[in-house]
C-alpha cells in the first residue's frame, strides 16, 4: 500500500480513500495504491470497495505533470479494467471535481454516488489529449451517444443534477463522500445487488462518425483533440472487443500526447497559474480593497465598472458633465443586462447594482472614501497628468491611484502626484468586463504592497494578472505593434491584408490583424501613429494606406467601413474595394514593387516578428519570464491556445530557425528586423525560452 491511498475495512467494505492533495490527481503512487487496495481486498475476502477522495475532491484525473514522461505501470487503462473486472461490488463516492481520468476510474466503479455540488466531466481535449483510460468506450454505454460526444468533444464539466438525469452516477445524497459512499455500499450488499460493469452494457445506436468528425474538426479552428476524440468514440462501435476499443482509444491517446498541440496545451494550463505568482510577493499583504472609484465612463470605464460591480464592489465613477454621466450610466446598465441574459446576475443583483453599488459623480470630492480608483480618460498625458493630480487632492491617503493607459509612461502620470508610491498601471482589455486579461504595470516607486494590491483585485475580478514593466505599449500592445507593422509591410510589398487575415485564422487566431484593426477602431493606431512620428527614425519604414483610410473618415466597423464594409445586421464584412486602391496609391508614391507571397512566407514573418519583440521585452525584463508573454497573448490577443503562446510557440520551432529567418528578412529591412539579443543568446547557448521559465520561480 502506498501512502497516497489509505486502506481500511468497515465490516464487508474495503474503503479505498485518496489522499495527494491538493486534487489527488493519479500519480503513479496513486494507481499503484488503487491496484494494491483492490488486490487485498480480494484476497481478504471482503465483499465491497468503496473509493473516494479525501480532502477537496474525488480524483481531478491523470497527473499532468506525468505527460511527456515515461509511462510507468500500472498505467491508467489497465487500472481502470482490472477495477471494473474485480469480483467485489465497487462503489466510488464523488465530491469536487470528478475529471479525465478521475471520472474514468468512477466509470469502472460498479456503482456512483456523488455530493450535490460535484461535477464531472472528460477535459482531457483541453490538454491536447482524449480520455485515455476508456472514458471514450464507457460513457456513451452509460450516457448515450449524444451527450457522450458532447462531454468528451467539448470538455465541459456537468453538474451532479445532471450527470444523474444522463445516467452517469446512480444517485446524490447530501453528506460527506465518506458518509454517503459508505451508506449506499451498506445498502447495495444488503440488497444483493450484482456487479454492473459498463463494459457489459449495450451501446447506443451510432451517429454519422464522419460527419460529426468534420464538423468537430471545423469548430476547433486548428486544434486535433476534439477531432480525434469523435474518432475514439466510434472505435466502441467498429473495435473487435470492448478491450479492443480500449486499445484503439490509447493509441489515440498516445499518438496526440506526441503532439505539439498537447505541449502547447499543458504549457498553458501551467503558465496561466503560474504567472500571478510573484516570489517577492509571497510575504507582502495587499491593501484592503472593498470600494473602487473609475474616471471616465467611455468604452473602458463602463467595462472596468461593470466588472467591479459584477465582484462586489461599490464603484463611484465620475464623468466629465451630466451628459457625459448618463452615456456612462446607459453603458454599464447595458452591459449588466447583457450578464443578466446569459444568466450571470439575476434581476435582484442586477437592480442592487446599479442603485446601491453604482454611484455616478461629476465632483471628485466623491472620490474621498474610495479604496482604489482606476482613471480611463482619453489617452492624453496632459489629460491624465491633470486628473492624477486632482486624484491625489481628493483621495484619501493610502488610495491605490490606477491608470488603465494603454501606452503612456507611468512615471511620467505617477510624478504628477505627491505619492508616486501609491501609483500603478492597471491595463484591461476591451471589453473589460468579459476579457481576462489585466496587465500590473509596476512604475519606478510603485510600493510593493501596491503591485500585489493590484494582482489582489485581478483575482478577485477573475482576471489572468500578468506583471509588465513600463514601456511604450507594456508587453501585449508593444509585441502587437510589431506583428502590425511587419503585416503592414507586407501588404506595402504586395501581400493583401485578407490574405494575411485568412493566414491567422488558420493558424487558429479567431480574427487576423486587419479584421482585429477594424474591430478596435482604426484611429487608436492614426492617433498613434501620429503620437511617434516626430520622433520616427529615418530608417523605419513608414506605410501610408491605413492613413489615408483614416483621412477618409473610415475607423472600421464603428464607420461601417475600414479594411471591410460592414452592412448592417451582418456578421463580419466584405473587402473593401477602395483599399486595394490606397494599397496601389501607396506602393507607387513609395517606388515599391509589389510581389507575391505565400501563404507559409506570412505566417513565418508575422510570427518571427511577435516572437522577435517578444524576446526584446523579455530580455529588457519588461516581462518577468517568456511565460508571461504567452498568457498575455492567450488572454489580451486571442492567440491560439494550443500553440501555447508566441514563446512556447518558438521553442517548438526552435529559436536557432527563427533566428536565421529573422536574419534573412534583415536582408531586405535591417532595421525593423534587429534581433533581440536574448534570441541570439539563447541560440548561442543552445536553450529554448522555456529554460529561462524553469530559472525564475
Ligand atoms: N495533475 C497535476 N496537477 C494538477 C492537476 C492534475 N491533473 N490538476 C490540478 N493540478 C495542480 C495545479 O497545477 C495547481 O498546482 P499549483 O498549486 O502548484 O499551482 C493545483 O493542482 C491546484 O489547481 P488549481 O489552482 O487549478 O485549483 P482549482 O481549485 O482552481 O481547480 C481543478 C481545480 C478544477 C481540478 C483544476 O485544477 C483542473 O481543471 N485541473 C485539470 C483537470 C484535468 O484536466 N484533468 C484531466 C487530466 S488528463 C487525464 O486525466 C488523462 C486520462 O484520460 C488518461
Ligand atoms: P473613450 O473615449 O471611450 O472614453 C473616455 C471617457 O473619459 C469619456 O467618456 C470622457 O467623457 C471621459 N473623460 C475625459 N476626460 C475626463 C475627465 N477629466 N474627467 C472625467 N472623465 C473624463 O475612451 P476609452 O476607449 O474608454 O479609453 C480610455 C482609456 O483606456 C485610454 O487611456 C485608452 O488608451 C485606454 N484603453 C482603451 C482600450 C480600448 O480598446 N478602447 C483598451 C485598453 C485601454
Amino acid at each position: 500500500m502506498t501512502e497516497a491511498i489509505v486502506y481500511e475495512r468497515i465490516g464487508d467494505i474495503a474503503v479505498l480513500s485518496a489522499q495527494n492533495p491538493p486534487v489527488n490527481a493519479l500519480s503513479i503512487d496513486m494507481r499503484r495504491g488503487l491496484l494494491a487496495g483492490i488486490e487485498r481486498a480480494e484476497e481478504e475476502g471482503a465483499r465491497a470497495v468503496l473509493i473516494y477522495g479525501e480532502g477537496r475532491t474525488y480524483f481531478a484525473g491523470a497527473d499532468i505533470r506525468e505527460f511527456g514522461k515515461p509511462m510507468v505501470a500500472p498505467v491508467l487503462p489497465d487500472l481502470c479494467n482490472r477495477i471494473e473486472a474485480t469480483k467485489l461490488i465497487v462503489v466510488s463516492a464523488l465530491h469536487g471535481t470528478a475529471l479525465g481520468g478521475g471520472l474514468e476510474v468512477a466509470l469502472s466503479s460498479h456503482y456512483r454516488i456523488a455530493v450535490p455540488g460535484a461535477k464531472m466531466g472528460l477535459p482531457e481535449v483541453h490538454l491536447g489529449v482524449i480520455p485515455g483510460a476508456g472514458g471514450t468506450q464507457r460513457l456513451p454505454r452509460i450516457a448515450g451517444i449524444d451527450a457522450a460526444l458532447e462531454m468528451i468533444t467539448t470538455g465541459r464539466p456537468i453538474s451532479a443534477a445532471d450527470a444523474l438525469n444522463k445516467g452517469v452516477i446512480d444517485r446524490v445524497a447530501e453528506g460527506s463522500p465518506r458518509e454517503i459512499g459508505l451508506a449506499y455500499t451498506r445498502e447495495l450488499l444488503e440488497q444483493g445487488a450484482p456487479r454492473r460493469p459498463v463494459c457489459y452494457m449495450p451501446l447506443p445506436d451510432p451517429v454519422d462518425f464522419d460527419d460529426t468528425y468534420e464538423k468537430v474538426l471545423a469548430r476547433g479552428r486548428g486544434q486535433l483533440s476534439p477531432a480525434i476524440a469523435v474518432r475514439a468514440v466510434q472505435a466502441a462501435w467498429e473495435a473487435e472487443s470492448f478491450l479492443d476499443g480500449v486499445r484503439q482509444e490509447r493509441e489515440l491517446f498516445m499518438q496526440l500526447m506526441e503532439t505539439d498541440q498537447r505541449q502547447g496545451l499543458i504549457h498553458a494550463f501551467f503558465s496561466e497559474r503560474a504567472v500571478s505568482k510573484l516570489p517577492e510577493l509571497t510575504e507582502v499583504t495587499p491593501r484592503d480593497i472593498a470600494s473602487m472609484g473609475v474616471i471616465g465612463g467611455g468604452t473602458m470605464g463602463a467595462g472596468i465598472a461593470t466588472t467591479a460591480l459584477l465582484s462586489g464592489l461599490s464603484v463611484v465613477l465620475v464623468e466629465r458633465d451630466d451628459d457625459a454621466s448618463a452615456a456612462a450610466r446607459d453603458r454599464i446598465e447595458g452591459n449588466l443586462k447583457g450578464a443578466l441574459k446569459r444568466g450571470k446576475v439575476d434581476q435582484a443583483q442586477l437592480e442592487s447594482m446599479t442603485v446601491e453599488a453604482l454611484t455616478i459623480a461629476t465632483d471628485y470630492a466623491d472620490l474621498s472614501e474610495v479604496d482604489l480608483v482606476v482613471e480611463a480618460v482619453f489617452e492624453d498625458m496632459a489629460v491624465k497628468r491633470e486628473v492624477f493630480a486632482a486624484l491625489d487632492a481628493h483621495c484619501r491617503p493610502g488610495a491605490i491611484l490606477a491608470s488603465n493607459t494603454s501606452y503612456l509612461d507611468i512615471n511620467e502620470i505617477a510624478a504628477a502626484t505627491s505619492r508616486p508610491q501609491d501609483v500603478i498601471g492597471l491595463h484591461f482589455f476591451s471589453p473589460a468586463h468579459v476579457m481576462k486579461l489585466l496587465e500590473v504595470v509596476v512604475a519606478d516607486q510603485t510600493a510593493p504592497e501596491v503591485v500585489a494590491s493590484g494582482f489582489a483585485l485581478g483575482k478577485r475580478l477573475k482576471k489572468i494578472s500578468v506583471r509588465s514593466g513600463v514601456c511604450d505599449g507594456f508587453i501585449g500592445n508593444r509585441i502587437m505593434n510589431s506583428y502590425r507593422r511587419a503585416a503592414d509591410y507586407m501588404v506595402l510589398d504586395g501581400a493583401s491584408p485578407y490574405q494575411i487575415d485568412k493566414v491567422m485564422t488558420e493558424f487558429g487566431f479567431a480574427m487576423g490583424p486587419f479584421a482585429v484593426a477594424d474591430l478596435a477602431g482604426l484611429d487608436i493606431g492614426w492617433a498613434a501613429r501620429k503620437r511617434r512620428a516626430p520622433t520616427r527614425n529615418p530608417r523605419e519604414r513608414v506605410v501610408q494606406f491605413s492613413d489615408m483610410l483614416c483621412e477618409g473618415g473610415d475607423f472600421g466597423q464603428k464607420t461601417g467601413k475600414g479594411f471591410y464594409a460592414y452592412e448592417a445586421g451582418k456578421r463580419g464584412g466584405s473587402a473593401n474595394p477602395q483599399v486595394a486602391e490606397y494599397i496601389k496609391r501607396d506602393q507607387r508614391d513609395q517606388s515599391v514593387t509589389p510581389k507575391s507571397f505565400s501563404n507559409e512566407d506570412i505566417l513565418r514573418r508575422y510570427m518571427c516578428a511577435m516572437v522577435n519583440e517578444a524576446a526584446k521585452v523579455v530580455g529588457e525584463g519588461v516581462a518577468r519570464r517568456p511565460l508571461d508573454v504567452d498568457m498575455v497573448l492567450l488572454f489580451g490577443y486571442g492567440f491560439p491556445r494550443f500553440w501555447g503562446g508566441p514563446l512556447k510557440w518558438a521553442d517548438l520551432q526552435g529559436p536557432a530557425a527563427i533566428l536565421d529567418d529573422i536574419r534573412r528578412y534583415a536582408k531586405e529591412d535591417a532595421f525593423f528586423w534587429r534581433p533581440a539579443p536574448l534570441l541570439e543568446q539563447l541560440v548561442n547557448e543552445g536553450r529554448i525560452f522555456d529554460d529561462l521559465n524553469r530559472e525564475v520561480t
